[in-house]
């Protein structure tokens, strides 16, 4: 696993501003960028063989910090994935049940389709094994906003393609963060248990995750 040592998160700690100001994927200057950092949060807990929900560009989760051990899974053929990483339908999963040891929503609930987010987390209780748990990352509202905001006008301004929301194109009914609420409610529904909060140190607790077990 690809993690960081005791003085990075130090420097990680210290630079926050400047991280969220040079929007940068991988490392730069000797720090980490914004989205390495929350996947490796998300992958301290994983329990094994993993299904990433939204996996994004280049399944980084399941293929840098997890070995290849599990599957990456997306709606858009971003950059970096192929056919067996495409899933159009998210409210039928392709996998039998008990299969997987950890479920990741990483950064992406908001951007599910409301009327579609019990559907997927109930997609997600049946491909797990008992005793497997759901992860999902979420930013503090003011924290999602801000992002989302200042990369959609980061890459108008520079012509870059950081804002992969853009490129896909955003569905209507998609947010810029979920709250704790509405995720602890909706983990419940779809079955989960022992759900607990954990933030996001090096993130000045900016971004957390919430994660359910399925007993
Ligand atoms: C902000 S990106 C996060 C990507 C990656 N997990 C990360 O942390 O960098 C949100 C992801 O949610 C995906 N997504 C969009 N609609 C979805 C849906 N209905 N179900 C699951 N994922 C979806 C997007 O394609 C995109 O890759």
């Amino acid at each position: 696993m690809n993690r960081r040592s005791r003085w990075q998160k130090i420097k990680d700690f210290l630079t926050l501003p400047l991280r969220a100001l040079c929007i940068f994927e991988g490392r730069r200057w000797g720090l980490s960028s914004i989205k390495s950092e929350r996947i490796e949060y998300a992958a301290r807990e994983v329990r094994g063989y993993c299904l990433d929900v939204g996996c994004g560009k280049h399944n980084v989760l399941i293929n840098d910090f997890l070995d290849g051990n599990g599957i990456g899974i997306d709606v858009f053929a971003y950059e970096g994935l192929n056919q067996e990483n495409i899933v159009t339908d998210m409210t039928h999963l392709p996998f039998p049940d008990n299969n997987f040891d950890s479920v990741t929503f990483i950064a992406n609930l908001n951007h599910i389709p409301v009327n579609d987010r019990d559907a997927e987390l109930a997609e997600a209780f049946r491909c797990l094994k008992p005793n497997g748990n759901i992860i999902v990352t979420m930013p503090s509202p003011f924290a999602g906003v801000l992002i989302h905001k200042f990369v959609h006008w980061y890459d108008h301004i520079f012509g870059t393609q950081y804002d992969v929301d853009t490129i896909r194109g955003m569905h209507h009914d998609e947010e810029f963060y979920v709250t704790d609420q509405e995720i602890r409610q909706r983990l419940k529904k779809a079955g989960f248990s022992k759900i607990i909060k954990k933030y996001f140190f090096t993130q000045w607790g900016l971004n957390h995750l919430i994660m359910g077990s399925k007993q």
